[in-house]
């Protein structure tokens, strides 16, 4: 596997930007799964991700490559790293970037099988901000550099930190007693590394079987680790297997956590990454999919994307998300309907189509039902009832729906319902209220329905103001 033979793959099979979704990052044909180094370097945002070009499957994994000057399209870069050295000889898997005196620094990991064992170390590649090479040190920071007992086949996913002249890394691994950690270590040059302490682990053995893609920061006055956990399922908040989730507090030496909260309720969101761009926003992007529902055509070639950039802050102790202030200049055809009386099913005129950007009010105490992407066979659907959230694909086109529904209860709820909805050809995300909860999924109904209808079986009062996205700022 290497880089040269994923190139001319890629040219041979790309799918036009024009079939895929034109804010969401995709890979120009494959499998992505996690965001990874998302970065600023040299004033442009870059973004690399897990990749496998050759299938619509996981497999080996390289690091495909884009920038962005606004967040929101995307430019193609040639794939930045492949598997082809001993050390990551079964994969590049996820990592993190950062803008260095040495140039464009990915720290990454280097996932080795030997016979039934497995060894995931710590790697570097440096780079002009399109070609890398990866350091002669190679690994720099393996799991026998961690104290005895600890797993050397679950570390992985770094994210690489520069304070006070030092570099800092966080790694997702195991301690002694087989509880998810977050280990820090710190390196003066980034090739010499050592173990510093766990700043959070598992305490009650409870919370899944790895904290993967850890991230931490310090926003509006809290701190916040980010982490997404494997194979876990708790109560209504927790109960989609692979969730991407927050711990809010204090940061100091260790995390002292207030409270553990999910990023996303909906049916596909997993392994952020957050950047603080130069004017001093927190950006996350996420994988849009989950690890247990590919509801993609079998002969759709592209398989998966992010989500929308979201600008994170801290109100009343929790994390809200917007999508970034950069989507605006895309808004195109407007249209307002303002305190609309709604009994029954509707639809509104100039409200339909698969690009778009949404705020639907609902002012009283009613329920609703809003069906997107319809046709005379198909819908998407999402829901209010009972103070209950309802998101559902079955009807999408998939050929299977198991894991096609998500329920959750409006975690903060307010006087109104107020409902951000951006639709990009194949995904939607509800940002709800201020955008303390938000819900995503992906669903790839054939493109032609179009159709958005609004339902409710009481008297419902209703503002519904609708932009349509264009595909480019400039049309
Ligand atoms: C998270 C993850 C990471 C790993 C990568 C492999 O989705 O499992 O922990 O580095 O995906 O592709």
């Amino acid at each position: 596997m290497n880089l040269e033979k994923a190139k001319t793959y890629i040219e041979n099979n790309r799918v036009a930007q024009d079939e895929r979704p034109a804010f969401h990052l995709t890979a120009p044909v494959g499998w992505i799964n996690d965001p990874n180094g998302f970065s600023i370097f040299q004033n442009h945002y870059h973004m690399f991700y897990q990749y496998h070009p050759y299938s619509d499957q996981w497999g080996p994994m390289h690091w495909g490559h884009a920038i962005s000057d606004d967040l929101m399209t995307w430019k193609e870069l040639p794939v930045a790293l492949a598997p082809d050295q001993e050390y990551d000889s079964f994969g590049c898997f996820s990592g993190t970037a950062l803008e260095t005196k040495e140039g464009h620094v990915l720290f990454y990991t280097g996932v080795k099988q030997d016979g039934d064992d497995v060894y995931q170390n710590q790697c570097v590649a440096i780079g002009d901000g399109t070609h890398y090479q990866k350091v002669e040190a190679n690994p720099v920071l393996c799991g026998s550099d961690l104290p005895h007992g600890y797993s050397q086949a679950d570390f992985r996913d770094p994210k690489l930190l520069y304070q006070d002249g030092h570099y800092q890394a966080l790694i997702a691994g195991k301690n002694d007693k087989d509880q998810p950690a977050i280990i820090l270590c710190a390196s003066p040059d980034l090739r010499n590394w050592h173990y510093v302490r766990d700043i959070a682990y598992d305490i009650n053995s409870n919370l899944g079987k790895v904290w993967e893609c850890p991230d931490l920061f310090s926003l509006d006055g809290s701190d916040i680790l980010m982490l997404s956990i494997q194979d876990m399922s708790q109560g209504p908040e927790f109960h989609n297997g692979n969730i991407a989730a927050y711990m809010i507090g204090h940061y100091d030496e260790t995390f002292h956590s207030d409270g553990l909260f999910s990023l996303d309720d909906g049916l596909d969101f997993y392994a952020p990454e957050t950047i603080e761009t130069k004017d001093h926003r927190r950006i996350m992007i996420g994988w849009l999919q989950n690890w247990d529902s590919f509801p993609k055509p079998a002969n759709q070639k592209w398989a998966n994307m992010m989500s929308i950039p979201r600008e994170l802050h801290v109100v009343d102790g929790h994390l809200t998300q917007q999508p970034v202030k950069e989507l605006n200049a895309y808004h195109g055809d407007y249209r307002v309907y303002e305190h609309y009386s709604l009994l029954g099913t509707t639809t509104l005129p100039g409200v339909s189509g698969r690009y778009l950007d949404m705020r639907v009010t609902l002012h009283n105490a009613a329920d609703l039902e809003i069906q997107f992407a319809k046709d005379d066979t198909h819908h998407i659907s999402l829901a209010y009832r009972n103070q209950m959230l309802v998101l559902d694909r079955a009807y999408s086109g998939m050929v299977r729906d198991s894991l096609a529904h998500r329920e959750v209860r409006v975690k903060y709820p307010q006087k109104e319902l107020q409902l951000r909805i951006i639709l990009d050809r194949n995904s939607l995300e509800v940002f709800v209220n201020r955008g303390e909860q938000v819900l995503s999924m992906t669903f790839y109904t054939p493109l032609e329905a179009e159709g958005i209808s609004f339902t409710s079986t009481m008297q419902a009062d209703l503002s519904v103001e609708k932009y349509t996205l264009k595909k480019s700022a400039s049309d």
